[in-house]
C-alpha cells in the first residue's frame, strides 16, 4: 500500500463514520505564539477542544502536515522525521473512548487487515493527576487483544500542544515487526525498535493551566494521530520510512548524485529537504531567529552530509524538485511557491558555503591557542584550559551559522567548553527575549496613520473589555496592521453577544465623545498610583510613558497614538476566539 492509499483510505473509512473532512492547516500555529510550528493534527483544533464550536460539525478527520524539532539529532535513523504527515480523526464532545478505539481497531484489522496478533496497546495507569483508564483497558480486553500494556504519564498522556491547553491520557497502537525482542520482558517502551507506535488515541479531557494544574475540561474530547509515513511502510513489511513514497523517490536521487555511500547522511538530507520545502512554502526565509533559524538549521545541516557523500555543491534544489512534484496536488503551496522554494535553498546553499571558508579559518586560529593554552607552566595540562572556548564557539554559531554539533565534528576529539557556550547562548537570549518584549508592548507592525489608530483603539479595548468581563482582564498580546487590530487577554470563555455589543457600545462612545489623547512621563510607582494599566516590565524607579485617554483609560505604552479619539471612526468587531486555555483573541477593525 502507498502513502497516498493509506491516506485515502483512512479518510474514506472516517466519512463513513460521519466525519467530514477538513483541510490541512498551516505549519505555522495561527493560535499559540509558544510553538514554532504545528506539531500535531489537534493542534489547529485548539479552540474547538476547548468548547468553540467547529462550523464543520463535531466529527472531524483529515491529514495534517506536522513538523517536530524535539528529536532533530536523531533524524538519520529508521523512524524518526522530521515534517511528516499526520491522519487524524476528532469527536469535539460527541463519542467517547469505546467508539474511538472500536473504530481504531476495525480500521487496523478490517481495512488495513493487520492480524490481531500483530498488535500490542498501552493504557494510562493513573497517578495523582488522573485515574487508571480503567474503560480503554476493559474495551480493548473485549476486543480480545492480549498484549495491553500500563504506562504513567510520561508514555500513555498526549499534550498541551503548548505550554498550556487541552490534553489527557491515551492508548497507544503498536505494530510488532518482524524484529527480535530485546530481552525477555521487551515492551513497547523499551524504544528498541521491535514496536512501532503507529497511532494514538487521546482522550482530551483535561486542560493544563499556566500553573501546571490539571483541570478537568467540560466537553470530553477525541483527538486521534497516525503517522502515516511509518505505517505505510510497517504495511510495507519495511523497517524504514525511507522505502517507501516520496522518501524513497528523494533517497534515490540523493545516491544518484553521490560518489560515497552513508545512509544516515542520505536519510539525514532527505528528511531535512523534505521539511525545509514546506517551511519555505509557508513564505518563511532562513534566519537567525525562530521558525527561520530552524529553516536555516536544516538547511545547513543537510548541506554538511555533502563531505560525507561527496556530493557535488549546489544540490539541494534538485533533491527539493522531487518533493514538489511528487506533493503538488497534495499541498498545492509547494508548486504556487516553486520558485521561491528553489530560489531560497541555492541563496542558503551559496551563503553557507562561502561563510564556511571564514569560519574554518577563525576555528583553526582558536584551536591553535588550545594547545598552547593547554600546556601550563610546568608543562602540565591545567585542566579547564585544554578546551576550545565556548566564546569563540558560540561566535562561530552565531556569526557563521555553524552549529554546535558541527563545530565538535570539525575539531576532532577537542572538546568545546560547553558552559562557557551555554551562558553566551542565554545571553543572547535574553537579549532577543528584551527584543521581543519591546515588540510585544507595542505589537505594532508599522507606525502609518491606520495602525497608529488601531493602537488607540486597543486602548479603549482594553478599558472596555475591563469594564464589562471584570478588573482581572489582562493584555496577553498585540498586533497591529493597516487593516486590523488583534488582541489576546486573559478570560476563562468565550464572550457573549451581548458582552461583545457592550464592548463595542463602550468604545464607540469613547469616539463620540471626541476625547484627547495625552502623554506624561512618569515612574513606574506613579504610574500605578495613577491607576495606569499595561505591562509593569520596567524596573522600579525608570521613567515610562503613559497615555491617558480622557479620563477614560490610562495605560503604560510606548506609543504612538491619535491626538483625539474622534479620528478614530466605527470601532467594529470582527472575530473572538480562543488562543489557549484562559486567552482569548479579538480582531477588529474601524470603519
Ligand atoms: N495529538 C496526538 C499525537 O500527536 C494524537 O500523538
Amino acid at each position: 500500500m502507498k502513502p497516498i492509499e493509506l491516506r485515502k483510505q483512512y479518510l474514506d473509512f472516517f466519512r463513513r463514520k460521519q466525519h467530514m473532512v477538513i483541510p490541512s492547516s498551516s505549519l505555522i500555529p495561527e493560535n499559540d505564539p509558544s510553538v514554532l510550528f504545528t506539531t500535531a493534527g489537534m493542534h489547529p483544533l485548539v479552540p474547538f477542544l476547548l468548547g468553540e464550536k467547529h462550523p464543520a460539525g463535531k466529527r472531524l478527520t483529515n491529514y495534517q502536515k506536522c513538523i517536530r524539532t524535539g528529536d532533530i539529532d536523531k533524524v538519520g535513523n529508521a523512524w524518526h522525521l522530521t515534517f511528516f504527515e499526520m491522519l487524524g480523526n476528532w469527536s469535539l464532545g460527541d463519542y467517547g473512548k469505546k467508539e474511538a478505539i472500536t473504530w481504531s481497531y476495525e480500521f487496523l484489522t478490517k481495512e488495513l487487515k493487520i492480524p490481531a496478533g500483530k498488535l500490542a496497546v498501552t493504557v494510562f495507569a493513573g497517578d495523582k493527576d488522573a485515574p487508571f483508564d480503567q474503560e480503554s483497558y476493559e474495551v480493548w480486553k473485549n476486543m480480545g487483544l492480549s498484549e495491553i500494556h500500563k504506562y504513567g504519564k510520561e508514555d500513555n498522556w498526549w499534550g498541551p500542544a503548548g505550554k498550556t491547553g487541552p490534553c489527557g491520557p491515551d492508548t497507544e497502537m503498536f505494530y510488532i515487526t518482524d524484529q527480535k525482542p530485546c530481552g525477555p520482558k521487551c515492551q513497547p517502551n523499551d524504544n528498541c525498535g521491535r514496536y512501532a507506535e503507529i497511532w494514538n488515541d487521546v482522550f482530551m479531557e483535561y486542560n493544563k493551566t499556566a500553573e501546571g494544574k490539571y483541570e478537568p475540561l467540560k466537553q470530553k474530547n477525541v483527538d486521534t494521530g497516525m503517522g502515516l509515513e511509518r505505517t505505510a511502510a510497517v504495511l510495507n513489511g519495511k523497517d524504514d520510512n525511507y522505502q517507501i513514497g516520496a522518501l524513497k523517490k528523494a533517497l534515490e536521487k540523493v545516491k544518484e548524485l553521490s560518489k560515497k555511500e552513508d545512509i544516515k547522511a542520505e536519510r539525514i538530507i532527505v528528511d531535512h529537504v523534505r521539511a525545509a520545502c514546506f517551511i519555505l512554502a509557508e513564505g518563511i526565509v532562513p534566519s537567525n531567529v525562530d521558525q527561520g533559524y530552524v529553516l536555516r538549521r536544516l538547511i545547513r545541516r543537510a548541506i554538511r552530509q555533502e563531505k560525507k557523500l561527496e556530493i557535488e555543491k549546489r544540490f539541494l534544489f534538485t533533491v527539493a524538485e522531487v518533493f514538489l512534484n511528487n506533493y503538488k496536488l497534495l499541498y498545492p503551496e509547494l508548486l504556487k511557491n516553486k520558485d521561491f522554494i528553489l530560489e531560497q535553498l541555492i541563496r542558503e546553499e551559496e551563503k553557507f558555503n562561502a561563510t564556511v571558508e571564514k569560519g574554518l579559518k577563525m576555528m583553526r586560529k582558536e584551536l591553535e591557542t588550545v594547545a598552547v593554552r593547554g600546556v601550563g607552566t610546568r608543562g602540565m595540562i591545567i585542566r579547564g584550559k585544554n578546551m576550545f572556548s565556548g566564546k569563540v564557539a558560540f561566535n562561530l554559531y552565531q556569526t557563521y551559522g555553524f552549529p554546535l554539533e558541527m563545530i565538535e565534528e570539525e575539531l576532532k576529539g577537542v572538546l568545546v567548553d560547553k558552559n562557557e557556550f551555554q551562558r553566551e547562548f542565554k545571553k543572547h537570549q535574553e537579549l532577543s527575549r528584551q527584543g521581543a518584549e519591546k515588540k510585544f508592548a507595542g505589537g505594532l507592525a508599522d507606525h502609518s496613520k491606520e495602525t497608529t489608530k488601531l493602537h488607540t483603539a486597543t486602548h479603549l479595548l482594553h478599558k472596555a473589555l475591563r469594564m464589562v468581563l471584570g478588573d482581572y482582564v489582562a493584555q496577553k498580546g498585540s498586533n497591529i496592521n493597516p487593516e486590523r487590530l488583534r488582541f489576546d487577554f486573559s478570560h476563562p470563555q468565550k464572550l457573549t453577544e451581548p458582552e461583545k455589543k457592550k464592548v463595542e457600545q463602550i468604545v464607540n462612545e469613547q469616539i463620540k465623545n471626541k476625547l484627547p489623547v495625552t502623554l506624561k512621563e512618569m515612574t513606574v510607582n506613579q504610574a500605578k498610583k495613577e491607576g495606569a494599566i499595561g505591562l509593569f516590565g520596567e524596573k522600579y524607579g525608570d521613567k515610562v510613558k503613559v497615555y491617558s485617554i480622557g479620563d477614560f483609560s490610562k495605560e503604560i505604552c510606548g506609543g504612538p497614538h491619535v491626538k483625539n479619539t474622534s479620528e478614530l471612526g466605527i470601532f467594529k468587531i470582527i472575530k473572538e476566539q480562543a488562543v489557549s486555555a484562559g486567552i482569548r483573541r479579538i480582531k477588529a477593525k474601524l470603519e
